[in-house]
């Protein structure tokens, strides 16, 4: 358990409690979903860190790091959008979207088995069963496996944009928009993909800044699906051997 390794909180701080100097951002966040971003923060910080799902310095950064900077999307998610979170991984930004937003239908789309039996566990023990959803899957080969079509996708330090565009079109059947969480780079990214992204059926991506509020503003790179591109069906990919 963390509590007995190098990486544990200190003496008297509960693993993932939220810092003092987040509890207003947090409880302006999270509003009612509060209590139970609490108990994620407190999973991350213990299962979380014990099953190598966060790399062992982020124990101390859960709420920052994470569960803020994660949350500050919904800012820009629509009021009851449908959305698949791809490359969830320990349920980021997903679980903490679903947490603040009692409207959203969430599924968390992630290959490794690892990560979908922690996100499972978390799903239940948070009692969100009625509107998230585990797929253990990959974008875009799992577009037959998911429950709905989404109105946006999401996604945080899962591919490159351009790879993320061409994993994530095929997902949005319909009209939909990608919701990508992006680094100090994202500007130039998009200069430089700007062509293939087009190609891949993307719009024009557009450069957003979410949770200024916040002390730490946030990046996303907002591409909306262009259905007068064509797509090339996607071809089910066959699993490697030994993946988990
Ligand atoms: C660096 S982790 C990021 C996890 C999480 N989004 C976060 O911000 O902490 C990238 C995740 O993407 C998943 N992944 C990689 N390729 C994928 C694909 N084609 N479709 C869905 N998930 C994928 C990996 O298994 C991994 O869990």
């Amino acid at each position: 358990m963390a509590e007995s390794t190098e990486d544990a909180a200190p003496p008297g701080v509960l693993p993932g409690a939220l810092p003092v100097q987040l509890e207003d951002v947090a409880r302006r966040l999270f509003g009612d979903g509060l209590g139970l971003a609490r108990r994620y923060a407190e999973l991350l910080a213990t299962e979380g860190l014990t099953r190598g799902l966060l790399g062992p310095r982020e124990a101390d950064r859960i709420w920052d790091r994470h569960l803020v900077n994660s949350v500050v999307l919904s800012e820009v998610v629509a009021e009851g959008a449908h959305v698949v979170d791809v490359g969830s991984g320990a349920g980021l930004p997903g679980i903490p979207l679903a947490l603040a937003r009692p409207d959203l239908r969430v599924v968390l789309l992630e290959p490794m088995l690892r990560r979908t039996t922690f996100l499972t566990e978390v799903v239940e023990e948070l009692g969100l069963g009625a509107r998230v959803q585990v797929v253990r899957g990959r974008a875009p080969e799992s577009v037959a496996d998911l429950p709905f079509t989404p109105d946006h996708v999401t996604a945080r330090a899962v591919a490159p944009l351009d790879r993320l565009v061409s994993w994530t079109m095929p997902l949005m059947r319909r009209s939909g928009v990608l919701l990508a969480l992006r680094g100090s780079t994202a500007a130039d990214e998009i200069i430089a993909t700007a062509s293939e992204v087009t190609r891949l059926a993307g719009g024009p991506a557009e450069l957003l800044t979410v949770g200024a509020d916040t002390g730490e503003p946030v990046t996303v790179v907002r591409v909306e699906r262009r259905l007068d591109v064509p797509i090339e069906p996607t071809r089910p990919r066959r699993r490697r051997k030994g993946a988990h």
